[in-house]
């Protein structure tokens, strides 16, 4: 696959952790919640700060963007602050917005420019110029904006926007946290009340985040239609200072890692715990893992806590498919624990993983059969086999196919598998969780020791 030219390929070998994982440590800011800072502080007119920011490459690829389009952002000690005229004075781009790696920052972006006045060119890697953008363009032109796609909408895409657009009434076909925040971004400039309905509910940032940013945002559970999002524009958002989580989907690794490699005890501290995010600790809580939650508080509007893990004789689980949203991005790192674990698995109901940053549903099962673990896939679910007595796992090759989760995941299948793991790019872990191999080590991984087969 054709790469951005600034990233060098980094191949790295993974043996078996030399010892216990130990220590405390934090994971980098929260990246959906990132995106929404940098995205939301722009559209309010005055200064917003920003702490705990993810500076990871997908959320600096939303801060050019909302550059480009007029917002002053820059770093301020441990601060991000964003100045800005607000929407109405933002300005059509002189460039192509490269939006990277990123589904998040180009589907929420073209909820935004669907309904400002001018034109604009968005493009991204060769990872992102092949996901769909149909599920966002779709009701997109429905509110009068125009796309122009690459065959089979898909970028890059030219983006003209409306000048009246037309309030949406949406019910989303895919549980996607990312088609209901395009909608509702495009709102906020059309005229009336924007309504979207989610049969299945999924990560809820945005609401929570424009109620922050002073923009009313009802929600009604409806038994018939499911969560029912409501607001009405023209609508102005008030500068807000925020304060972004520990990412859960970025301390999924830590925690896999310590729950299997014996001997492990590990505390993670201010992680972001969303209920529409936490559905891989349930499960892996249902799988026996020794996960406790503590000194739970609010932070900047979002609920937080403390993660004591230590190492667990783990059992084989299955996860329905209504749990899929809130653990959408956590299944390849938990495929990896139900490999290692006593019995087999079954993950359900996972169509949403093939249009990730790769074919997730595809690439899992190559990073678990490369590695010697028997899985298959039935329709839209995972079947995974337990570890049986005296299986050696590991020794396999692992292709990334430029997915920053599955170069953990694999991390953390050498971590804890019987021999050494070859993943053959680690350099996308950058997009989400910068420092990841560092931190690893500093638990004890000892990965950099000895794996470091190029820069
Ligand atoms: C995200 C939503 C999810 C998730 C992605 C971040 C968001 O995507 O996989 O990493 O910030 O809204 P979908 O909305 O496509 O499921």
């Amino acid at each position: 696959m054709q790469r951005i030219a600034e990233t060098s390929i980094r191949p790295l070998v993974v043996n078996r952790a030399p010892g216990p994982l130990r220590g405390r440590l934090a994971v980098p800011g929260d990246k959906s919640i990132s995106h929404r800072a940098l995205m939301f502080a722009s559209l309010a007119a005055g200064t917003t700060r920003i702490r705990g920011l993810l500076e990871g490459e997908d959320v600096l690829r939303t801060a050019s963007a909302m550059r480009a389009l007029g917002a002053e952002i820059t770093r301020d000690g441990r601060d991000w602050v964003v100045t800005s005229p607000g929407a109405r004075g933002l300005h059509e781009p002189e460039d192509v917005l490269d939006m990277g790696n990123s589904g998040t920052a180009a589907r929420l972006l073209a909820g935004i420019l669907s309904s400002l006045p001018f034109t604009s060119f968005m493009t991204g890697d060769a990872s992102l110029r092949s996901r769909p953008m149909r599920r966002v363009t779709v009701p997109l032109a429905q509110n009068g904006a125009v796309f122009a796609t690459r065959s089979g909408e898909r970028l890059p895409m030219a983006v003209i926007g409306c000048v009246s657009a037309v309030p949406l009434n949406y019910r989303l076909p895919v549980a996607s946290a990312q088609v209901k925040s395009a909608v509702l971004l495009a709102g906020l400039n059309a005229h009336g009340e924007t309504r979207v309905e989610e049969p299945v509910a999924t990560r809820d940032h945005t609401e929570n985040m424009l109620r922050h940013f002073g923009v009313p945002v009802s929600v009604m559970e409806n038994a018939e239609k499911g969560r029912v999002i409501t607001l009405r524009g023209p609508a102005v958002l008030k500068a807000r200072d925020v304060v972004v989580p520990g990412d859960p989907s970025s301390a999924s690794f830590p925690i896999v890692a310590a729950l299997l490699v014996p001997g492990s005890d590990v505390m993670i501290e201010g992680v972001g715990l969303n209920a529409s995010r936490t559905g891989l600790f349930l499960t892996l809580r249902e799988m026996g893992a020794d996960l406790v939650i503590g000194n739970e508080r609010v932070e900047g509007g979002e609920p937080v806590g403390d993660l004591h893990i230590r190492a667990s004789v783990l059992k084989g689980v299955e996860v329905p498919p209504e749990r899929a949203p809130s653990m959408i991005d956590e299944y390849p790192v938990l495929a990896v624990a139900c490999a290692m674990a006593q019995g087999s698995s079954r993950l359900k109901g996972l169509e949403e993983l093939r249009v990730k940053e790769s074919d997730r549903l595809a690439a899992t099962v190559a990073l678990l059969e490369a590695n010697g673990v028997s899985v298959r896939v039935a329709g839209d679910d995972m079947i995974v086999a337990g570890r049986t007595d005296g299986q050696m796992l590991g020794g396999g090759t692992v292709e990334t196919r430029m997915d920053h989760r599955l170069a953990m995941s694999a991390i953390v299948f050498g971590l804890a598998g019987d021999r050494p793991v070859y993943v053959d790019d680690t350099a996308f872990i950058e997009t989400s969780f910068p420092g990841f191999v560092a931190l690893m080590d500093s638990l004890g991984a000892g990965i950099a020791d000895d794996g470091s087969t190029n820069g």
